[in-house]
């Protein structure tokens, strides 16, 4: 048996009608940029979320260092953002000038350490940019609390956070729309994927509102009026046709998931020396990625790989270590967890079209690696 890591394919067999039309129309309107597409997509999308306002973007990556740029997290701002994530929860900070104030990751959540935050606050950090990795946000009635107490900017990182909740200020909101900004990658393996490049971008501040959509296009308001040196970064409207046709299933797509990830877990947690990830109890968690830790993880890695299956380790370095942030000063061994974390992490298939006998084989495959039968 053959179980990718990932795959588009599946779901695209499934509903080729949809997605043709919704393409073919596009064609047929000529309206590649900024078409109306995009501006149905922004208002469902910012629905769906329980934000005010949402803009589309091209993609996870510009939307942070758009939310950076507008945040004022640049020209030497000290911002806190953890080691253990994807580059561009860190590079939008670097590429604009600010300092980046790394902090480790919190052993159980895999999340940023939020005690760890709390004590590197001082009067030089301007923000902080939480990234809701996996499967659960970072608690953002901690963040919230931090940043209050402290009047510090909140850009929030849920390029991996589509559906996930966080009881916050006394009920349940979506991650990414409690911050001042928060960003959304649709990266096609994400948990709402687009067809290729594509992010989004929410507020509930009109203010802040009004300055992403300028930022987006060059800073203007009116064409060649430029009031910010702002950036060309729109959604593409053939992607947001693609994203408008997956909004629809969304729910359905999450509820997938879950599933997979209760029978991952029932098969694997008995398994001696594999640990599986747990939920907070004031996080809705949705599963993006389903990890394992585990001893001998590239052994492992390469097993599964022979029995045709496909895995991904999220992430192998820790950001502090990359080559390109040794200017910043750290060392191996600064940040013991994310260190260590990141020779045990291994992400297994996880979309919506798994079946429950290749979740079962993945499984079968990882107990006799172990010798379990
Ligand atoms: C945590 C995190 N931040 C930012 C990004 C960047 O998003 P994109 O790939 O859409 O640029 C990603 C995704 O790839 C991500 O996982």
């Amino acid at each position: 048996m053959q179980v990718p890591f990932y795959t588009p394919v599946r779901e695209y067999h499934a509903r080729k009608d949809e997605f043709d039309r919704a393409v073919q129309n596009v064609f047929e309107s000529g309206d590649f940029i900024l078409g109306e597409d995009v501006a149905a997509f922004e208002k469902e999308a910012a629905m769906w979320l329980g934000a005010k306002y949402a803009v589309g973007v091209a993609s996870g990556s510009d939307a942070l260092v758009i939310g950076s740029d507008i945040l004022g997290f640049r020209d030497g701002a000290e911002v806190l953002t953890p080691t253990y994530t994807f580059f561009a929860s860190a590079s939008c900070l670097a590429r604009l000038g600010a300092k980046l104030v790394f902090v480790d990751m919190d052993e159980e959540t895999l999340n940023m350490d939020m005690r760890q935050a709390a004590e590197k606050v001082n009067s030089r950090i301007k923000g902080i940019i939480p990234v809701h990795l996996f499967l659960q946000p970072t608690s953002l009635q901690e963040v919230m609390d931090l940043a209050r107490a402290n009047n510090l900017k909140v850009l929030e990182d849920a390029a991996e956070g589509w559906g996930m909740e966080s009881f916050v200020d006394s009920m349940w909101k979506k991650a990414g729309t409690v911050g001042n900004i928060g960003i959304y990658s649709f990266f096609p393996t994400k948990t709402l994927g687009a067809y290729g490049d594509a992010g989004l971008m929410v507020t509930n501040d009109e203010e802040l509102y009004r300055k992403i959509k300028m930022y987006r296009v060059h800073g203007t308001a009116a064409k060649y009026h430029h009031e910010y040196i702002g950036y060309n970064s729109r959604l593409d409207t053939l992607q947001a046709a693609i994203l408008r046709v997956k909004l629809t299933s969304t729910e359905k797509a999450i509820a997938a998931r879950a599933r997979h990830a209760q029978h991952y877990t029932e098969r694997l947690r008995s398994i001696p020396g594999v640990r599986v990830q747990n939920v907070r109890c004031d996080a809705h968690p949705v599963y993006y990625v389903y990890n394992i830790l585990v001893p001998q993880r590239d052994a492992l890695a390469a097993y599964l790989k022979e029995q045709g299956i496909g895995t991904t380790i999220y992430y192998p370095k820790p950001l502090h270590l990359q080559p390109c942030f040794a200017y910043l000063g750290y060392k191996e061994g600064d940040f013991p967890v994310a260190e260590r974390i990141c020779k045990e992490i291994l992400a297994l298939p996880m979309y919506p079209e798994l079946t429950d006998d290749e979740v079962d084989y993945v499984c079968d495959a990882i107990a006799s690696f172990y010798g379990v039968q």
